[in-house]
């Protein structure tokens, strides 16, 4: 994503007019991603057929029998379950209808559907029952808070769901009672007024609530406070908000601590801590998260100056990944990140497959011990579906090697690696004209088969026995003025053959904060299909591409290691591992 925004435009009207002229065309480069809420009304009751098309379809990874999905709304762990509920068209495979369907698990890894939980039935969400989330109020009691759409212009109002009964620990029935709607959009923008946060709970006694919107185009993340959780009150000034970021969708605010990956619980506001701020752009379909400090006398939060707070800042994930939400597991005292990962394809491609959507692996989130950024890695219990190991150690790969990783099923594995290097000195310049540039567009510059000093290294990933179409997950080093830099590329370009559908496949990328030192660099990718999720650098920097191969499917798919760089790289470690299916809805 580039949406750069001049910093000499001299007046406000120009600023305005140069952003959105970027961001059109950000949006139309943005080929498989659409806008939020496109609606196509010949596909929005198109039932999939028997047999949805298994193809492209994941084994390990979220997803419903069929239809399509968006959000991960009010994830939470209520008596010995994990609920999980997500955006649901339950008549068609594109955005429509929409639902809060329900699953619960005992692990997240294996998942069984239940009833949906909230559907539009009343006045105030007769037009939809959009996204939320889930507190656990005193005395262990679950309460849901969601969008409610009550008009055909989507005007919203937050509404809640209350369990029928507290004692089902699968929490089969929901109950909107009829106080709803709790929040009216009265003093904001009553069309960009969505997605409630998990509530926490000040000192004060007062509960509070984020609430994603904009003013003009000024994005903002709306506070309201409550002693009751019923009756609720907007704050005079918004939590934080940014100039020239448009609409923040799906808005989420917790603590971390400073002092172990020990997650916290919501409502912590003391501590050796910092507080997290991510909202998702409708602008860009990107995330964005700042590490900060929550004052909670004056309700105020304010970004630390080593976090960039606009479009240039940090995210979650560089690729494919949307309207996330975190939630604290209290049984294993982490918090857990659940993230959406759209279609590349088509609309009418996904009525054709019957279903569009997933939704990525739990991550376990913590603060990295530099307070600078946040570190992800995929909930241990996958590691539960790891089948036949492949071990590899001390292999030297030189310029232009590439080896093949045989005997685990390269459709659907699991790839752990340590890369080494015995220096540094062949990495290439940092060019300083490339600051301007994200790190997208100089991996699409660059791509894996541009030779290197230091790099491209790393995996190529649902390949091809020939190399005609794979998915490289690489590594370039570049010298910089005092410092190296890192850069970690997803690329889809090269991902298939098929020419003539309009698939969406960006050379996704993001650069790594890591040190050097000891010459060395990690790398995880979970491959599932059409999915591959990577972990650099032990989860300083995750990328997720959606691709769908044509000739690396099923059997005929392959994992290789390459390196396209001067310098050698050393495969130091590498396990891999066929997966399993777990149960899946
Ligand atoms: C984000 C989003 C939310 C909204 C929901 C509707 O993808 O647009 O803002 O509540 O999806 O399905």
């Amino acid at each position: 994503m580039f949406c750069f925004i001049p910093m000499v435009a001299s007046s406000r009207f120009l600023w305005v007019l140069v952003d959105l002229i970027l961001c059109g065309i950000v949006l139309l480069n943005n080929g498989g991603v659409d806008g939020s809420h496109k609606v196509y009304m010949e596909y929005q009751s198109v039932v999939a057929a028997v047999e949805v098309k298994q193809l492209h379809r994941t084994g390990f990874h979220f997803q419903p029998k069929k239809h399509w999905i968006n959000d991960p709304n009010g994830p939470m762990y209520y008596k010995g379950i994990y609920h999980f509920f997500y955006q649901y068209n339950p008549k068609g495979a594109v955005w429509g209808n929409i639902v809060w369907a329900h699953s619960v698990s005992t692990d997240m890894i294996n998942w069984k559907p239940l009833d949906v939980a909230i559907y539009p039935s009343k006045p105030f969400d007769q037009y939809g029952a959009w996204s939320g989330s889930a507190t656990i109020l005193p005395g262990n009691k679950p309460i849901i808070l969601y969008t409610g759409v009550i008009d055909k212009n989507y005007t919203q109002v937050q509404n809640y769901a209350v369990p029928a009964n507290y004692s089902d620990p699968f929490l089969n029935e929901w109950i909107k009672p009829d106080n709803n709607p709790l929040v009216l959009p009265v003093g904001v923008n009553k069309t960009a007024f969505r997605d409630p946060t998990t509530a926490w709970l000040g000192q004060d006694g007062h509960w509070r609530i984020l609430v994603g919107g904009k003013r003009k185009h000024r994005g903002m993340a709306h506070l309201y406070r409550s002693r009751d959780f019923m009756k609720w009150t907007k704050a005079q000034h918004p939590l934080h908000s940014s100039a020239m970021t448009g609409m923040w969708e799906c808005p989420d605010f917790y603590p971390v601590s400073l002092d172990c990956e020990n997650g916290l619980e919501t409502s912590v506001m003391t501590g050796n801590i910092k507080h997290v701020l991510k909202v998702s752009l409708d602008e860009t379909r990107y995330e964005y998260y700042t590490v900060g400090t929550y004052f909670p006398k004056k309700d105020s939060y304010v970004p630390d100056n080593t976090s960039i707070d606009d479009r240039t800042g940090l995210r979650y994930d560089y690729g494919n990944f949307y309207a996330s939400k975190t939630f604290f597991d209290a049984s294993r005292n982490r918090r857990i990140l659940w993230g959406w990962v759209n279609e590349s394809d088509a609309s009418n491609e996904d009525v054709k497959k019957g279903w569009a959507g997933i939704q990525t692996i739990p991550r376990k989130i913590w603060l990295d011990p530099s307070g600078k950024q946040l570190v992800q890695w995929p909930i241990e219990e996958l590691e539960t579906l790891r089948g036949k190991k492949i071990h590899i150690c001390n292999h030297q790969l030189n310029l232009g090697d590439h080896i093949e990783i045989k005997g685990i099923t390269a459709a659907q594995a699991d790839v752990e690696v340590t890369f080494s290097f015995p220096s540094l000195d062949k990495a290439d310049s940092f060019d300083p004209s490339w600051v301007d540039m994200d790190a997208q567009q100089l991996c699409s510059h660059k791509g894996s088969n541009v030779q290197g000093g230091v790099g491209p290294f790393g995996l190529l990933t649902l390949a091809s026995k020939h190399l005609e179409e794979y998915t490289p997950i690489l590594f370039r080093i570049f010298k910089a003025k005092n410092k190296h830099v890192v850069l970690m590329c997803s690329d889809a370009t090269s991902s298939s053959l098929e020419k003539n559908k309009l698939w969406y496949k960006p050379s996704f990328a993001g650069f790594v904060d890591v040190d050097l030192a000891d010459n060395k660099l990690s790398l995880r990718s979970l491959i599932d299909h059409s999915i591959v999720e990577s972990f650099g650098a032990r989860g300083k920097t995750c990328i997720t591409s959606r691709v769908y191969p044509t000739l690396a499917v099923l059997k005929n798919a392959h994992l290789y290691a390459f390196n396209n760089g001067s310098e050698t790289i050393i495969i130091e470690s590498l396990n891999a591992w066929s997966m399993g299916n777990p149960l899946m809805n």
